[in-house]
């Protein structure tokens, strides 16, 4: 009964059993300038070599999860990237509450945790002018039923799927993730997140909380103010608010 809301699309999705990462996969087919459509979509059965964020590895074993990747092509350069990752986000939002009814929250810009636990995770990845036209690769790995082995490898807290609900049906989740992507992402282009960035910010995680941002270079403290319109994490610092665009969040340790 749920498929009669899912309507047409045009994603052509190819799936395959090993590979190293269906991210790289991607961005090899864009490198080698090889014709892709918006919305071809990668799914393996597993990763050799998956990646995270920051250069992290993400375990990948055989058939445990979802490692899923989605080309698209974008006109209006990288600064649309930013507000796009937080799109993103809210598609896995609306999957796992439409199939689930999982309620997720969100880490800026796009981790997904359930009860403080991550659950999922997104990388983004573009080839393309900070101005001008671009090609994105939004990478999605879902934990669906992590091997015991490999839990050990994970250096936060996790959990996945299995452990929040009975049924879970692969080719069901690749088609709502695809849908819910493709219904974002042309919210996005027309309307920015206007719409979605008040409801991402009441799935924040560390929504009112003392916050750390890491650009690498330098780290500001601060209180979490959510995001503002254009996707940046807003932090609150003697008494002033400002906007960051890049780097990494954590909670800051007393
Ligand atoms: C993170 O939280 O650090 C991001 C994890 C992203 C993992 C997915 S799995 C499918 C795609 N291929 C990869 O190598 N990484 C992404």
């Amino acid at each position: 009964q749920h498929y009669q809301n899912l309507g047409a699309h045009t994603a052509q999705v190819e799936v395959q059993p090993i590979i190293d990462s269906t991210n790289s996969e991607l961005m090899r087919r864009i490198a080698a300038k090889q014709i892709l459509e918006s919305g071809t979509v990668i799914v393996a059965e597993m990763q050799q070599a998956g990646r995270g964020r920051r250069g992290r590895v993400w375990q990948s074993p055989f058939g445990a999860n979802l490692y899923y990747s989605y080309y698209w092509r974008l006109d209006d350069g990288l600064q649309a990237a930013m507000g796009m990752s937080i799109a993103v986000g809210l598609a896995v939002f609306d999957t796992l509450k439409a199939l689930y009814k999982l309620e997720i929250q969100l880490k800026w810009p796009n981790d997904i945790y359930l009860n403080n636990e991550k659950l999922a995770g997104v990388l983004v990845e573009l080839d393309g002018q900070p101005q001008g036209p671009c090609q994105l690769v939004i990478g999605i790995g879902i934990n669906l039923q992590m091997p015991d082995s490999f839990s050990q490898h994970i250096d936060q807290a996790w959990t996945d799927l299995s452990q929040h609900t009975k049924q879970i049906d692969k080719n069901q989740l690749v088609a709502y993730l695809t849908y819910y992507l493709e219904q974002r992402l042309a919210q996005y282009s027309q309307t920015g997140l206007n719409d979605m960035y008040q409801q991402w910010n009441s799935l924040n995680v560390f929504a009112g909380q003392y916050v750390e941002l890491n650009t690498g270079h330098r780290s500001w403290g601060g209180i979490c103010e959510g995001i503002d319109a254009n996707g940046g994490i807003r932090i609150r610092q003697d008494g002033e608010v400002k906007s960051y665009y890049g780097g990494e969040i954590s909670l800051r340790k007393a």
